[in-house]
């Protein structure tokens, strides 16, 4: 089985490059699979209905979230409620939707876990003791195959994540800081990185416009973040092919830029 991962797709700059690449990618790699983090698609805050469906008709099959997917309330509680998207799942069980999901790819089942961290983040559950207990019900249920998508600020609880579950999973990656790290491996059959990086604008300050940040940086003084009309953009994905037992075999990223420039990198395998 061959699964893909694109990390924080940004406003339409994001939409807009995967609309353009991801058939030709899933057809090049036999990529069976595709994830996506969304929290950030609709403008920067959120996700509606109507870029939710763009999303899933670009090839995406299913989308994760994390602090913003409530940016956009309303479309979030239908969304949740009626199409392959998930919200972390350490947040209180009293809130609407969930973080994990299981699929049927090419006749096994595929589990897709949604996290969150806890540093610089809103209250939730602990990660760790949450997903220990969901991967053991998996385990037991004879799911082999598990994605991760870790949405947290700090690259130390990633690291935390992977040495907790290295073995245990088939891949686990970040997002949320929306800049890419090159530290992809496989270890003990888990795929792992720090953070997938944005799909969106590259030019700017995390796929949004630069100018209030750097008013922010330079009076003290905030503002809201837009995403920019015209930008260079980058499209990031994980591909990460899986062995019949869940275990992860291999993993590499590309990186396709919107002067069709393409950068590919492949994980350490351990
Ligand atoms: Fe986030």
């Amino acid at each position: 089985m061959t699964i893909a991962f694109i990390g924080d797709i940004v406003g339409r700059p994001g939409r807009n490059i995967i609309k353009q690449n991801l058939n030709n990618i899933k057809e090049k790699y036999n990529i069976d699979f595709v994830i996506a983090n969304a929290e950030n698609a609709s403008h920067g805050f959120g996700l509606t209905i109507k870029n939710a469906s763009e999303l899933f008709n670009c090839g995406i099959d299913l989308i994760t979230g994390g602090n913003h997917s409530w940016d956009k309330k309303k479309d979030m509680v239908t969304l949740l409620e009626t199409k392959p998207v998930l919200r972390p799942d350490n947040y209180p069980p009293s809130i609407i939707g969930s973080g994990i999901k299981i699929v049927e790819v090419n006749d096994t089942k595929l589990a897709i876990i949604n996290l969150m961290g806890i540093y610089s983040m809103p209250q939730v559950l602990n990660p760790f003791t949450h997903v220990v207990d969901l991967v053991e019900k998996l385990q037991n249920d004879g799911v082999k195959h598990i994605f991760i998508d870790f949405h947290a600020e700090s690259t130390a609880e990633k690291r935390v994540m992977m040495q907790l579950l290295k073995g245990k999973v088939s891949a686990i990656c970040g997002t949320h800081t929306h800049i890419g790290t090159d530290d992809l491996e496989v270890t003990n059959g888990t795929f792992y990185v720090t953070d997938t990086g944005l799909t969106g604008c590259r030019d700017n300050v995390i796929g949004m416009d630069s100018k209030i940040p750097i008013q922010k940086a330079l009076t003290g003084l905030g503002g809201h973040f837009d995403v920019p009309n015209r930008c260079d953009s980058i499209m990031q994905i994980m591909i990460i092919e899986l062995d019949n037992d869940g275990q992860a075999t291999n993993g590499m990223k590309i990186k396709l830029y919107n002067n069709h420039k393409e950068v590919v990198s492949n994980a350490l395998v351990n």
